[in-house]
């Protein structure tokens, strides 16, 4: 699982310097597909519930799940949430990243910076003899003093020879999940809040992948998959 999170966090080290304005979408899923099949691992993305294509790329008020596509160009002021998921040797590496293009909004901005840091107040909170609820409280914690909003929707997982496995990870506080699940070494999950600027509710495009905020407002997510060791945290999807 090192080794896939590691291919995944090569992929993401490209998109820092690829995501500029004039860049399509489309290019972006070659690229990745590109490093990815160089390392002779697969998208773990692409024919899931008959997903076409490499990579989820949202923009703005996009949120997540996004379909890459040759007429969707960046353009200076957009933010975009680039989700990458593979299979290697049999094993997922999953991690998602919202990016600025060229300047953006000192309230988009903020967004991203909020959304980040609930991510490692999320990752802090992973730790042996915590539960999973105290990854989603901190997750919350961390993001609700901004006024931003919280996604319900959608969540984090486990993973491991699948990309959704148990437990779910919510990234609010609440009973009918798996928030009692505690935290073993050797587990793995992704933690990926999902973060909304005027509401948490979302809307799914009429290609029936696309998840926007329901106020149209900008949306952010940022994800890591993230193991769980007598040391501590362990990020595998970063370099
Ligand atoms: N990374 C996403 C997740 O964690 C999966 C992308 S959805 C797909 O749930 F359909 F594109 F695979
Ligand atoms: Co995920």
């Amino acid at each position: 699982m090192r080794e896939a999170g590691r291919i995944v966090a090569r992929v993401h080290q490209a998109f820092r310097e690829a995501v500029r304005p004039g860049v399509s979408t489309w290019e972006l899923d070659e690229l990745a597909s590109s490093i990815i099949h160089s390392h002779n691992a697969k998208s773990s993305f692409l024919g899931y519930r008959g997903y076409p294509a490499n990579i989820c790329t949202s923009i703005n008020e996009e949120l997540v799940h996004g379909i890459p596509d040759r007429a969707r160009v960046l353009r200076e002021g957009d933010i975009v949430s680039i989700d990458v998921g593979v299979f290697y040797r049999g094993f997922v590496g999953d991690s998602g990243w919202t990016y600025p293009v060229g300047a953006i909004e000192p309230a988009a901005e903020r967004l991203l910076q909020v959304t980040e840091e609930s991510l490692y107040a999320g990752i802090e909170a992973t730790r042996a003899g915590n539960r999973v609820l105290d990854i989603s409280a901190a997750v919350q914690g961390s993001v609700e003093p901004s006024g931003f909003h919280v996604v319900r929707e959608y969540t984090g997982h486990g993973v491991g020879r699948a990309m959704h496995e148990g437990p779910q990870v919510l990234n609010y506080v609440s009973d009918d999940s798996d928030g009692r699940v505690g935290l073993r070494p050797g587990l793995v999950i992704a933690i990926e809040p999902m973060v909304q600027m005027g509401t948490w509710r979302t809307e799914t495009l009429r290609d029936k992948w696309t998840v926007i905020s329901e106020d149209h407002s900008l949306s952010a997510h940022f994800e890591h998959t993230v193991a769980v060791t007598n040391r501590g945290p362990e990020i595998l999807t970063r370099l």
